[in-house]
Order: C-alpha cells, then sequence, then structure tokens
C-alpha cells in the first residue's frame, strides 16, 4: 500500500508521462525533399516555364496533386543538370559536385495539449566531395508553417517565399545589400525570403522577376504580423551547440524573434539522423502561430545537407500539420 502511494507522488512530482511522446506509436509519413533548383514562386506561376502556372495559381491546384508521386523524379533531373519544365531547360547551372536529387524523410507529429513534437528521419546522402558552403553546420532542418493566411502557402508550402530575386536566383539584385533596410532585415548578402503579402507588387513575367524591392510601409507589416499573414520558422543546426532558431518569414526572413520553440533536438548515429521540435502550441512570441485544434496549417521544410547553405537545399512540397485531425498531411495525435 505505502509502495503504491510513493509511485503516485513521483507520478505527480515528475509530471504526466506523455511529457514526450512514444513515437513508436505515431504512424510516419514518407516525404521526398527534392533539389529544387532555380525553380522559384515566379518560375512556377509562369506559363512559359511551368505548363501548370494557371492551375496552381486560378484552379488553386496544390503542388502535390500533381507531384504527389515524381517528386524524386524532378529532383534527379533538376540535381542532373537535366532540362526541365516546358522549356525545356535546365533549372540550375552551377549543381554543387554530386549533389542527390531526392532524400527521403520520415515525419511524424504529436501533441500533448501543451506542445507539438515533430520528428524526421532520414538517412544522410553520401557527401558529394565539394566544398563546404556553410562550415559550421553539416546539416540544418528547417521548418515553416502558415496558418492559411499566406497567399500560395497552401498550395506549395515553402515556395510562397522562394522569388526569382533572392540572394543567389536568377534576379537577385546586388542593390539589395545596400539597401536602406539592408541591416535591419539582414541583407548582408542580398535579399531573403519574403511573402508577397510584404509587397505592394509581384513581377511574374518580364525581367527581373520577383518584388525584392516593393517592400510596403513599416506599419503594413507591422499590421501583417499581427494579422498572422507570415510563416513561422523553427531551425534545426547541427554546428557547434546545436542551436535551435526560432524565427518567421514576411518582409524578410528573420532568424529570431520567436518564443514557441521549447528545443530543437538533433542526432547523427552513423549516417541516420534523427531531428526532433518541441514547440508550444501557443504562440510565444514574434512570428510565431498558436496551433490550435480544427484548423489545417501549411507546412513545408527543409534540408541543408552535406554543409549546404543558401538555395542549395533539398525542398518538401507544401503539406499540412493539422491536431488530432485525420486530414491532415501530418496529424499529431495527441498522447
Ligand atoms: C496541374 C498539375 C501541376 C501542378 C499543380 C504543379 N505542377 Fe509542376 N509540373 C507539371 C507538369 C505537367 C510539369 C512538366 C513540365 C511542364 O509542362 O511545365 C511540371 C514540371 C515541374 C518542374 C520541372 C520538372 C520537370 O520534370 O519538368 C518543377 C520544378 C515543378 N513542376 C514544380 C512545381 C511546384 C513547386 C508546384 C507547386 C507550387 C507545381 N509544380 C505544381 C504539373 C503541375
Amino acid at each position: 500500500m505505502k509502495k503504491f502511494v510513493v509511485a503516485a507522488m513521483c507520478a505527480a512530482v515528475v509530471g504526466p508521462v506523455w511529457a514526450a511522446p512514444d513515437w513508436s506509436k505515431v504512424p510516419a509519413t514518407k516525404i521526398p525533399v527534392f533539389y529544387p533548383g532555380q525553380s522559384s514562386l515566379e518560375w512556377v506561376l509562369t506559363k512559359k516555364d511551368h505548363s501548370a502556372s494557371n492551375q496552381i495559381e486560378v484552379k488553386k491546384r496544390a503542388c502535390i496533386k500533381c507531384h504527389d508521386t515524381d517528386a524524386t523524379e524532378i529532383g534527379d533531373k533538376i540535381a542532373a543538370g537535366k532540362p526541365v519544365g516546358n522549356l525545356r531547360q535546365p533549372l540550375d547551372g552551377v549543381v554543387p559536385k554530386g549533389k542527390v536529387g531526392s532524400i527521403p524523410v520520415s515525419v511524424q507529429a504529436a501533441h500533448d495539449g501543451k506542445k507539438v513534437y515533430l520528428r524526421f528521419e532520414w538517412d544522410a546522402p553520401k557527401s558529394g566531395g565539394d566544398k563546404k558552403m556553410d562550415a559550421k553546420n553539416n546539416m540544418k532542418l528547417t521548418v515553416m508553417f502558415d496558418e492559411n493566411k499566406v497567399e500560395f502557402a497552401d498550395r506549395g508550402g515553402c515556395w510562397a517565399t522562394c522569388h526569382e530575386d533572392l540572394r543567389g536566383m536568377p534576379d537577385a539584385n546586388d542593390a539589395a545589400k545596400t539597401h536602406e533596410k539592408s541591416k535591419a532585415l539582414g541583407w548582408g548578402e542580398g535579399a531573403t525570403k519574403y511573402i508577397k503579402e510584404s509587397r505592394t507588387g509581384l513581377v511574374l513575367s518580364g525581367k527581373p522577376r520577383g518584388g525584392w524591392d516593393k517592400l510596403k510601409s513599416d506599419a503594413e507589416i507591422e499590421a501583417a504580423l499581427k494579422e498572422g499573414k507570415f510563416m513561422d520558422l523553427i531551425q534545426f543546426n547541427s554546428g557547434k551547440g546545436a542551436k535551435a532558431v526560432d524565427g518567421y518569414v514576411l518582409d524578410a526572413r528573420h532568424m529570431g524573434g520567436g518564443g514557441s520553440l521549447v528545443k530543437a533536438v538533433g542526432k547523427k548515429s552513423g549516417k541516420h539522423w534523427t531531428v526532433v521540435f518541441e514547440r508550444t502550441l501557443a504562440a510565444g512570441g514574434k512570428g510565431d502561430h498558436t496551433i490550435e485544434p480544427g484548423k489545417l496549417y501549411n507546412l513545408g521544410f527543409a534540408i541543408h545537407d552535406d554543409y549546404a547553405d543558401g538555395r542549395f537545399h533539398h525542398v518538401s512540397l507544401g503539406y499540412t500539420l493539422g491536431l488530432d485531425n485525420a486530414e491532415a498531411s501530418f496529424n499529431a495525435v495527441k498522447q
């Protein structure tokens, strides 16, 4: 009898057993992340490049509706420098040596009523042997999600933030580095990700494409932030001290400001990576969404494998995250 009382007291002190999810009970979804080359939002929305542009823009068809099975093939073609798209041109002229076309990733999600947990697992491909672009980080895993208020995030996930005029992209403009907002927006190496809602316009056809310099006023950006028009961003960096980043994308990519990410833990045993994010369901800071039952969140993720940096990553198409919602691609079931 006494023994029982002690055990019960311990449980009360230590906290509920579901403090960390039992991953063996959570089904895993296999998702390919693939090498996208320079396929920006403008590229997928331009008919002469991508024949399905109208289907995406007007019919609101998601990338996975057409590319659920051929994403790995697309990655193989782009990484091999082969011609793709409507124009049958290569999407990338400077593919790093040995870059693999795609990486299959197992994704699991769970929640405990207070926090959501996202777990990613994959085997790192063999190193391509090219130079280390980001020498500090062997691997970075980044997740972005919105609450269905960012145009195109519902169809293309991360593509909502990827533009023809970002650094490393075909229409990048060096003027971003010396722009009056360069320091505040972290444009030291050029314009970073942004969403259409932060710009007064977006050029889809012609040259240059995009809208890096068509920034809305500070008041409008502030209002968009309040209205939840941004992509929440969390990242795990494998580098020294393995950092967790909690930021967001709106007028630019902000690598901080958030207060919802409790921790991001990554482990590599052999070639096998496991990364787990633990995040409060409640919004904790700037650029954080509240994750509530009954809603679907558009989510995409990317892996910077083999010391990759900038655009030289592998990216998922757009998926959804929900709480106890069988409709979601990643259904976080309560434990
Ligand atoms: C309605 C179907 C459809 C949708 C939706 C769609 N695509 Fe495509 N996509 C195609 C077709 C068909 C091709 C083949 C080339 C062409 O006709 O442009 C293609 C080609 C591509 C290619 C070049 C690879 C190749 O084999 O030619 C990329 C990259 C791509 N799509 C990305 C995307 C992304 C990203 C999205 C979502 C934002 C998307 N697609 C949405 C039908 C679609």
